[in-house]
């Protein structure tokens, strides 16, 4: 069996679904690993170490494409590519399958069963594999650098002949698997940190890393899906939330913010009031950038400075870190493929909970309960 790996081609991109370790770990298993010519390049893992690890680089991205069994991806490739695979090909890549119904059309008309590493469910068993984890992880990381970096000041507090400074502020708001990395990594660089989220339940976490929980008496108690991701707060709890986030916003050098609600657009916290009423030289790093901002003034992409305060809007910061963020997809993508192949090739069993969830097509039907019942 042949499992092939694409070079992406998206603006921004520079990851790639495996690298070489785990090239080496399916060889071993009797798979055969093609590569497209340059699939790593961008992201440092070059032709000749994918050939050390057993790999073959594919003659042309045609012949890569039309003898592929499995394709592996980053980014869902073009409607042209996918094409070119043969009838009942396996690819495995972020599909984000309710937002990109024509891309779902085209892979049940193609006959291609597409597995989502957006889709994996966020249960103990799958942790190994849960990419947006592993993404996520990497963008609070950055994010925080960003910050760092875009603030005129210290974040640490700084003892020098010429007298103290006082560490910078940082307040995050959400505080998922980016914001708990963000609020690590301020406070590895010295700074004082607050955050906040509308699930209480991640208070705990927040104070482990040391940082203070900032909290809000909502009226609405059931802020949280069974499923452990928030829920849209009732209008008068956003107001409440407001000005709780308008107080100490005022107060902080730096604000994270990563809320997101699944299936919704990133819910506004940060107001243009709000902005008006920061420090200058305050930063914002707005991870919710790409769908649509947690901050108004946000422009995704951009640098903006309104008011003497930097609003960043970040695109695809994983990207950015692209050697270890495709290291860790791809050992995420190993742990799938791990429980997806059996005796050489792809089953589809869909007792189990996480195929049943992650498969958004096969043999031209939808198979994923949340893509299917939408
Ligand atoms: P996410 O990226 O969907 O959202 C980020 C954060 O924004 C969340 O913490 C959310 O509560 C918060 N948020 C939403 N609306 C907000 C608002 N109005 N104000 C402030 N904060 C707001 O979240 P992520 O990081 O994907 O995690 C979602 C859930 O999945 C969490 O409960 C997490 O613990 C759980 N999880 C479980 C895993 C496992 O068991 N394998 C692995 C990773 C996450």
């Amino acid at each position: 069996m042949i499992i092939s790996v694409i070079k992406e081609t998206a603006k921004h991109e520079k990851r790639v679904a495996l690298f070489p370790d785990v090239v080496s770990q399916l060889v071993k298993k009797n798979l055969e690993v093609y590569i497209e010519q340059d699939a790593g390049l961008a992201s440092n893992f070059l032709d000749s170490s994918y050939v050390e690890a057993g790999a073959k680089v594919a003659s042309s991205k045609d012949e890569l494409l039309s003898t592929a069994d499995i394709l592996l991806a980053v980014q869902a490739p073009s409607r042209e590519n996918l094409k070119k695979l043969k009838k009942g090909a396996t690819l495995i890549c972020f599909i984000w399958g309710l937002q990109n119904a024509d891309l779902v059309s085209s892979l049940q008309e193609l006959n291609i069963s597409a597995l989502g590493m957006d889709a994996i469910p966020r249960i103990s068993r799958a942790q190994n594999m849960d990419a947006l984890s592993s993404m996520s992880s990497i963008a609070g990381y950055k994010a925080s650098l960003i910050a760092a970096n875009e603030l005129d000041k210290y974040f640490p507090m700084m003892m020098t002949a010429a007298g103290t400074i006082p560490p910078s502020k940082a307040l995050i708001l959400g505080a998922g698997v980016a914001g708990l990395q963000a609020i690590a990594t301020c406070r590895k660089l010295g700074a004082v940190v607050e955050a906040f989220d509308v699930r209480p339940a991640v208070k705990e976490q927040v104070e482990s890393l040391g940082a203070k929980f900032i909290e809000v008496e909502l009226t609405d108690e059931e802020t949280e899906t069974k499923g452990g991701y928030a829920k849209e707060l009732t209008d008068e709890d956003k107001l409440k939330q407001r000005e709780l986030i308008h107080q100490h916003a005022k107060k902080s050098d730096v604000i994270i913010t990563t809320a997101l609600i699944p299936g919704r657009p990133a819910p506004l916290l940060i107001t243009k009031e709000m902005v008006a009423d920061m420090k200058p030289g305050s930063v914002i790093v707005d991870l919710a950038a790409e769908n649509g901002g947690n901050c108004e003034l946000t422009e995704a992409g951009s640098i903006k400075v309104v008011n003497e305060v930097k609003i960043v809007g970040p695109i695809n910061l994983p990207s950015q870190l692209a050697n270890h963020a495709s290291t860790l997809y791809a050992k995420n993508m190993l742990a799938l493929l791990n429980l997806l192949i059996k005796e050489g090739k792809p089953v589809f069993d869909f007792e189990d909970e996480i195929l049943l969830n992650t498969t958004v097509t096969h043999n031209g039907e939808i198979i994923s309960p949340l893509i299917k019942n939408n």
